[in-house]
Formats: C-alpha cells, structure tokens, sequence
C-alpha cells in the first residue's frame, strides 16, 4: 500500500507527475527560542499558535510550534542540545527560514525523481505513523542553507485534516495558547504564501534557475524580471520560477554592480555570505484591513519617500487604463495613510507592503500582498522601494 492510495486528493497524474506540488505544506523557522518567537508572530501577524512538540510531549531533541493563520502553517524550531547542529546554523545566520516544504502525493517518489533530476539530498525519506495516519517527509537542498522538504499525509494526518484543525503529525499535541481566541476575534486576514523570495550569490542566479528547472520541474514564469530592474539604484537582478501548476513562486535574486551597496548584498554578509529567504509573500484579499490591524499590533513597515504618493495614482491608472483595466479601487487617501505601494501591469494591479527586518539582522523580512488581476511582483515599486531601502541601510550604517 502506497500513502497515494489513502489520500483523498489523490489524482491519477500523480503516478506520472511525482513532483506535482499540491499545496506549500509549511514553512520551518529554526529560531533561538521557538517559545518567545511564537509569541512574537502572534501578537504582530495575528497568527495561532495551535501545536506544540516539546519536552512535555516526549521531543527531546527540539522544540517545534505550530503556528496557523488562514492556509498558512509555520512551523518554529528550536534545539535542545549544545551539540545539536541547528546550533550551527544558528550561530551563522541567526533566525531564519530553513524550508519551504510541499505537500505531495507521494514523498518517496517525489525525492527520487528530484534525486534523479540531479538534486542532492538533504535527507531521506522517513515515515511517522501511529493509529491516527501516516507522515512521510524528505527533503533535498537548494540555495544555501534552504531546504525544500517533500511532506506526503494519509488518514488522520492528510492535508485536508490539517487544514482542518487536526494534528500536524503523531509528534505533535494541541496547544491552548493564550492570544489564540483574540487573534480569531481581531483577525489580520492573511491567507496563503503567495511566494517567497531567495538571495543568492553574485553570479549565481542563472545557476539556481536552472536547478528549480531541472530538479523541481519548475518552469519560467511568465513575468519574469530579466536583469532588467537596473536603475541607479537597484543593484538587483530578479528571475522568478514557479511550480507546475503556478502554485508557489519562487523568484530567485542575485546582487548586481550599483552606486551603493546592494540589499542584497548587506543580506548575504549578515547571513554568513550564505543564500537563503530573503522575504515571504503572504497574501491577503483585503490589503487596506490586514495593514491597518498589523499597523496597530506593532508591525515594523518599511516607510516610503513622501513623494511616492505624487506619481502613483498617474502611473498606475495610466496603466491600467492603457490595457482596458478599472482604476484602483481603493480609497486613495487611505491607501497613503496606511503607506501602502501600488503597481500595475497588463492584468490589472496589486497592493504591497513590506515589513523591515524580522530579527535584528537585516535579513529575513515578510511583504503583505493583494492582487486585483496582476500576477507580477511590484516592479514599477523597486525605485522607491530602493530609496527607502537604502535609508535603512544608512541607518544601519551598512550602505
Ligand atoms: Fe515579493
């Protein structure tokens, strides 16, 4: 018996397609103290913390939350032991994202075939079961110090289940954190990664496009960025790759020569001058609510330049109108108010913002985003956005 055979989403392309990706299963954090950080993504994203594998559950290695908000499952990890090698990882990058992981119709097969496709193991597979179901996980590395992780779930434990409120895996128990009632009564809306972005080293881009091609099968998309973000400012070459079905995207940036010193650059020199998640999207469908509620539970945003506001309205109407499009709908007023940035292309637009730097380092950070019909990433945003970059960076002292 395969887990195929007992998992409900189960479809007939999945014998012949072993890297179909269902759905972003989760996103690990390794952190220094998974209790404290929980805490934090609680009160400033709204998420529930709603699982729980520690010391009182029989973990004796690592500590692990379970952290949900809408489709999106966060799972913070933090070790034990002095000799456990998270320590190292640690120690190099500080907090920060360590797996972007795929829920696939059958684990095994899906590390064969990215095996096969030339990818390296990270680890092999290795099932959980108890009387509830079945966990199967493995995983291959990418860039740096990211993994992408293969999840396959039957019974009790299968996806929909989870979605559902059931437990992540039999390592797992419930857990009855205190902000979880509060955070379902002042709810900040977000929905699903919509995608999550890598820094790379100089150079290497074109390396790890292909490597998303040939290991993951994934495919070009449509709205890439070819190292054409080159304004004075930039520094910054971008190519976004997407899964089969579009599921996940996954823009891969590299820095570039500039008059200053690149983002991305000052993220890869205090992330060890090793690649790894620079930002995750997350995905809202209602931009102006969720900034505001995550503005009043302390949400760190990145502050534009005054005269953002000047130009928008023109360029993306203009836009807009050019392709057939409504202007954007949103009360202007309060799009200004709340510092929310605007972009538009052939299919219509999209509301961001982005957050400053989630740990004290300057590396990992999240951007808030709704789309009104544009599949894209904010191009027409990267001048301002750099200034306002490049402000923090001064303030960090690192331009
Ligand atoms: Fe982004």
């Amino acid at each position: 018996m395969t887990s195929a055979s007992t998992t409900p989403e189960i479809s007939g392309a999945a014998h012949t397609d072993p890297l179909q990706l269902i759905d972003v299963d989760h996103v690990r954090f390794y952190v220094g103290n998974a209790k404290q950080a929980a805490f934090f993504y609680a009160q400033t994203f709204g998420f529930e913390v709603t699982q729980i594998a520690d010391l009182t559950t029989g973990s004796r290695d690592t500590a692990r939350y379970l952290l949900t908000q809408g489709n999106i499952r966060f799972i913070l990890e933090t070790p034990l032991h002095v000799d456990h090698p998270i320590n190292d990882e640690l120690v190099k990058f500080g907090d920060g994202v360590k797996d972007v992981a795929f829920n696939v119709h059958d684990s095994e097969k899906a590390y064969e075939r990215a095996i096969a496709n030339g990818g390296e193991s990270a680890y092999e597979p290795r099932t959980i079961s108890d009387a509830t179901g079945t966990v199967t996980m493995s995983g291959v590395k990418a860039y740096g110090r990211a993994v992408h992780s293969f999840v396959s779930r039957s019974g009790g434990y299968g996806l929909t289940e989870l979605k559902q409120g059931g437990l992540f895996s039999p390592e797992f128990k419930p857990f009855d954190f205190l902000m979880n009632a509060y955070n379902r009564e002042h709810p900040c809306g977000l929905k699903f990664v919509d995608h999550c972005v890598g820094n790379v080293e100089e150079g290497r881009m074109n390396h790890w496009v292909q490597w998303y091609e040939n290991v993951l099968e994934f495919s070009m998309f449509k709205h890439f960025d070819d190292a054409d973000i080159s304004t004075e400012y930039s520094a910054l070459m971008s190519k976004v790759m997407a899964s089969g079905n579009h599921l996940i995207k996954m823009p891969i940036n590299e820095p570039a020569e500039g008059k200053k010193k690149s983002q991305i650059l000052e993220y890869l020199e205090w992330h060890g001058m090793t690649p790894g998640v620079q930002h995750l999207a997350l995905r809202t469908d209602d931009e102006l609510a969720s900034v505001k509620e995550l503005r009043r539970r302390g949400v760190d945003f990145l502050a534009l330049p005054d005269t953002y506001y000047e130009a928008v309205w023109n360029r993306v109407d203009s836009v807009l109108r050019s392709h057939g499009h409504e202007p954007v709908k949103e009360d202007h007023e309060r799009v200004k108010e709340l510092g929310i940035l605007v972009d538009a292309d052939d299919e219509g637009y999209l509301l961001q913002l982005f957050t400053k730097p989630l740990q004290d380092r300057p590396t990992l950070f999240f951007e808030i985003i709704s789309r009104r019909g544009s599949q894209s990433f904010g191009k027409g945003n990267f001048k301002a956005l750099f200034e306002a970059l490049e402000n923090e960076q001064d303030r960090r002292g690192n331009l």
